[in-house]
């Protein structure tokens, strides 16, 4: 219980990555806001975190939307307390190049991974207590590192996710504020395992997405999380504005 009683906030938290996020930070003592579109999905996450003699409340809520996104981080300040910790989770993509990609998927796949990112945060960031000792962490993608085919509308906003992590970083680190880019490289979640699902030969498919790995697998969304309770947490109180990359090997070959 290294994090005793704080409020952590976990977007994109009823699946995959945020879940195994906000379960790892309530299993850390953290109370933890967690928010999503997914109804269904935030209440097996609540659950597990509940099973397990955590403490979680449920927030259903559009991050595409900021005025929502900012009435909720009021509504969590007022339910469980200022957060000191905000995990923006929460994407999604699109297989296509830029020319193939239609404007609604487009808008949709840019607004999810950036102008949701931008704006939670200045909703939590002017209720951090004192403005001393916030963590923020963005789970961004080594699609915002490297170029990746066909997912152009997904590797705009996740490099771009990398710049607003250092611009922030930057500018509030006096105030005792940090924020951390994760970047993963394949991980398996639900959302691969949809895309799996919907390709002609599923085994193949799997064992092609394991293979970007020069390690030969792909993560789990344990190890991310993993991560994100190291950096949120006083062991990684030196690092800010990094873009960290946990991919397999993905970005050295
Ligand atoms: N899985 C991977 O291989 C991988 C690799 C690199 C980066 N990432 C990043 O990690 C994050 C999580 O990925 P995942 O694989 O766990 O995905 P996932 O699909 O399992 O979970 C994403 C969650 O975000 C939620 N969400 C989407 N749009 C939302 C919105 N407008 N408002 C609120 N909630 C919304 C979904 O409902 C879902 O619960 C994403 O940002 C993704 O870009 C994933």
């Amino acid at each position: 219980m290294r994090f005793s009683g704080k409020i952590a906030v976990v977007t994109g938290a009823a699946s995959g990555i945020g879940r195994a996020t906000a379960v790892r930070l309530a299993r850390e003592g953290h109370h933890v806001a967690l928010l999503d579109l997914d109804v269904a999905g935030l209440a097996t996450t609540c659950a597990r975190i509940q099973e397990a003699g955590g403490r979680a409340h449920a927030f259903t809520v559009d991050l595409c939307d900021p005025l929502e996104a900012g009435a909720v981080t009021r509504e969590i300040a007022v339910t469980a307390g200022a957060p000191l910790v905000l995990v923006n989770v929460a994407g999604t993509g699109v297989a296509a190049t830029v020319l193939e990609t239609s404007d609604e998927d487009g808008n949709r796949v840019l607004t999810v991974n950036l102008t949701g990112p931008f704006f939670t945060p200045r909703a939590t960031m002017s209720l951090m207590p004192d403005r001393r000792g916030g963590v923020i962490v963005n789970i961004a993608s080594v699609a915002g590192q490297v170029g990746m085919a066909r997912r152009a509308a997904y590797c705009a906003p996740r490099a771009g996710l990398v710049g607003l992590t250092r611009a922030i970083a930057v500018d509030h680190a006096r105030e005792g504020i940090r924020r951390v880019a994760i970047c993963p490289g394949t991980v398996e979640t639900e959302w691969i395992g949809k895309i799996l699902a919907n390709a002609p030969d599923p085994v193949a498919a799997r064992e092609a997405m394991a293979e970007r790995q020069p390690d030969g697998r792909m993560g789990s969304p344990e190890e991310i999380a993993a991560m994100v309770a190291f950096v949120a947490g006083p062991d990684g109180r030196f690092v800010n504005g990094a873009a960290l990359v946990l991919d397999g090997g993905m970005t050295a070959a």
